[in-house]
């Protein structure tokens, strides 16, 4: 069954509505933020404050995606000493870098991937907003930085405006900004995936595959989408015009692991955000619990059951990547 696919809006309608998805993912970490989930003192550069509140399950959602995903990447980082490279896909107006750089764990180099539109927005930001632009200066050194309206490459961190289905492009761009094949390497995509078709996913992950031979994939992004809950999710993005053309590959846990392990990924292993939230340090997870009162736990569970992060290596120098855990 395929319900991503099928007659929708024509494909600039449909990627400018998923371009919009960038704003939305910003503004609700940016809310969260404020209410002191976690701090991130970048990314009131990026975009406003959200004119409503966000109800406490969409905060505690957005906490728990962006500690999963944190955690997993610290690991990697700390499995490597830092001696990688990260590449993020569809990355949007995601402000790690500037964490990274803050905790003292820059990898090598970070890459960041978007639509031109969207780098073309980030980096205006990062161009008039020296909180943004200093520490990219400081990390700097060597020849001279270029950024311009559409690309930035400096030392340890470039930023390429390129679509994720050109993948020709995509690696002629990342080759120019000295992306090292022989590197280990993580790349990350955070809710993107999804907007893009199985087939095209497909031949980004395995892209990834015949690139590298030491590398990790850490991926968020729905799951269970079959069941009534998912189809309403999926109902309430297509009303934007958002279609979810990737929604056949987050069928189950199953489905999520299958794609890398199918794309020559070696080890593949998916948790639901349910799981992901109750591995986290619970210190911290007792203090954000008394932020707001949480009316509706069963809708939060509801969300958490249908999102996951999977995670696929594939390990030649033997690092151990398919131990890193939460
Ligand atoms: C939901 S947003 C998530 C942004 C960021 N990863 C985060 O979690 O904050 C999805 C992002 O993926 C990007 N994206 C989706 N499909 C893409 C494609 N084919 N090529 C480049 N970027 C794409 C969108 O432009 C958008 O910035």
């Amino acid at each position: 069954m395929s319900r991503g696919a099928g007659p929708g809006p024509d494909s600039d309608t449909a990627d400018e509505a998923v371009r919009s998805t960038c704003d939305d993912a910003s503004i609700c970490k940016r809310f969260a933020v404020s209410c002191g989930y976690w701090k991130d003192p970048y990314i009131q550069y990026f975009v406003r404050q959200a004119k409503e509140r966000k109800a406490p399950e969409i905060n505690r959602g957005y906490y728990a995606r962006v500690q999963g995903v944190n955690l997993l990447l610290n690991a990697f980082l700390r499995k490597t000493e830092c001696n990688c490279q990260i590449i993020n896909l569809g990355a949007g107006l995601d402000t790690t870098f500037w964490r990274l750089k803050d905790e003292n764990l820059l990898p090598k180099k970070y890459f960041e991937v978007d639509f031109p539109a969207i780098v073309a927005r980030k980096l205006y930001n990062i161009k008039s907003k020296p909180p943004l632009s200093k520490p990219i200066m400081e990390t700097h050194s060597g020849d001279s930085l270029l950024l311009d309206a559409h690309s930035l490459d400096s030392a340890r961190y470039s930023i390429i405006g390129a679509d994720l289905r050109n993948l020709k492009d995509m690696e002629e761009n990342l080759k120019k900004m000295s992306m090292d094949p022989q590197l280990p390497t993580l790349l990350v995509a955070e809710c993107v995936l999804v907007y893009m078709t199985p087939e095209k996913s497909a031949s980004l992950l395995q892209w990834a595959t015949n690139m590298f031979s030491t590398a990790m994939f850490i991926n968020y992004e729905q799951v269970n989408m079959m069941d009534r809950f998912g189809q309403i999710m999926v109902e309430n993005l297509q009303r934007r015009q958002c279609n979810l053309a990737g929604v056949d590959a987050c069928q189950s846990l199953q489905t999520q692991t299958e794609r890398f392990l199918s794309s020559g990924w070696d080890s593949a292993d998916a948790w639901n955000m349910m799981k992901v939230y109750s591995s986290l340090p619970q210190e911290d997870v007792m203090r954000i619990e008394k932020l707001e009162f949480l009316d509706e736990k069963e809708l939060l569970e509801q969300l958490l059951l249908h999102y996951c992060i999977s995670r696929a290596t594939k390990d030649s120098l033997g690092l151990g990547l398919a131990g890193i855990m939460f």
